[in-house]
């Protein structure tokens, strides 16, 4: 079998059409949903994920604000710059790029904002909404996986889900998320990771294998069922001294070897990628929609 391929490209955009229907019958009542970002210190790599967060709003046509601290920020002075945007109603929701540096408790950050604002869904109470299947908010990564599957058609109602990592932001809220009641869920879900020792025998018996623990071309042919679903979260930069950047970027699954044997795949790039950004626009466009009630 050769896979289907599931883009977040095409995935996304649709679910933009959605928002920007959604934006104007906002900015109809008065109001533009605002959303907030801030950066501490100058991690390359988050500079351009901020930088993208700001593009996309405008684009959308939402308010975008970039908070940039510099690396020396003490942890006072960023809560005080939490407990400034919690108070701004211009700021429907926001979030504290990780990782933050080393002296910052990441937990105290993420334990001060605002659950209403919390538009990246990492504070406990949100998190606990989501695990009782009530959530204000769906952490993005996750949630764009499970519109990826969705609005694929794919069954995910009795079908045993693996999920490949346990990590705070993906593996544990999407194993939380399909085992729910509900469209898109109602899935018999196993949670298999470093320390599992016969993991290959598990995943073999995925009909939807979801992976996320960032190891380069992880999940290989063998440890597929032929006519899986296969869903890679994984992005890993790898050296190819073919590519003219000298390296290039691949997933934590072997694309070339598994989209022989699986029904649909993602690629990385395009696969799961484009989807974060887009539900944390819709997280941002609920905060607002929230207010306006
Ligand atoms: N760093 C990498 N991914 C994320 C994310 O989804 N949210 C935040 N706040 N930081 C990140």
């Amino acid at each position: 079998m050769t896979a289907k391929l599931i883009l977040g490209k095409e995935v996304s955009e649709e679910i933009y059409g959605e928002l920007r229907q959604r934006i104007e019958a906002l900015k109809a009542k008065g109001v533009t949903p605002g959303l907030a970002v801030v950066l501490v210190g100058d991690d390359p790599a988050s500079q351009v994920y901020v930088r993208k967060k700001g593009e996309m709003c405008e684009e959308l046509g939402m308010k975008s604000l970039t908070v940039r601290m510099p690396q020396e920020t003490t942890q006072e002075e960023l809560l005080s710059k939490v407990a400034e945007l919690n108070a701004d109603p211009s700021i429907h929701g926001f979030l504290v790029q990780l990782p933050l540096p080393d002296h910052i408790d990441e937990e105290a950050v993420i334990n001060a904002i605002d659950p209403s604002k919390d538009v990246d869904c990492f504070h406990p109470w949100n998190v606990g909404r989501m695990l009782i299947g009530n959530p204000d908010f769906l952490p993005a990564t996750p949630a764009g996986v499970q519109q990826m599957l969705v609005r694929s058609g794919v069954e995910t109602a009795g079908k045993h889900v693996v999920v490949v990592g346990r990590s705070n932001i993906v593996g544990k809220p999407m194993a939380a998320m399909m085992v729910q009641k509900g469209a898109g869920a109602d899935s018999t879900v196993t949670v298999v990771h470093s320390r599992t020792g016969n993991l290959a025998e598990i995943t073999s018996t995925a009909d939807i294998l979801i992976v996320a623990i960032g190891k380069p071309r992880f999940v290989t042919a063998d440890m597929v069922k032929e006519g899986a679903v296969v869903i890679d979260v994984g992005t890993n930069r790898v050296t190819d001294p073919t590519h003219p950047k000298g390296s290039r970027l691949v997933g934590d699954v072997d694309f070339e070897e598994v989209s022989e044997k699986a029904s649909y795949i993602t690629p990385v790039p395009g696969g799961v990628g484009p989807m974060t950004i887009c539900m944390l626009m819709a997280n941002a466009v609920r905060a607002a929609e929230k207010v306006v009630g």
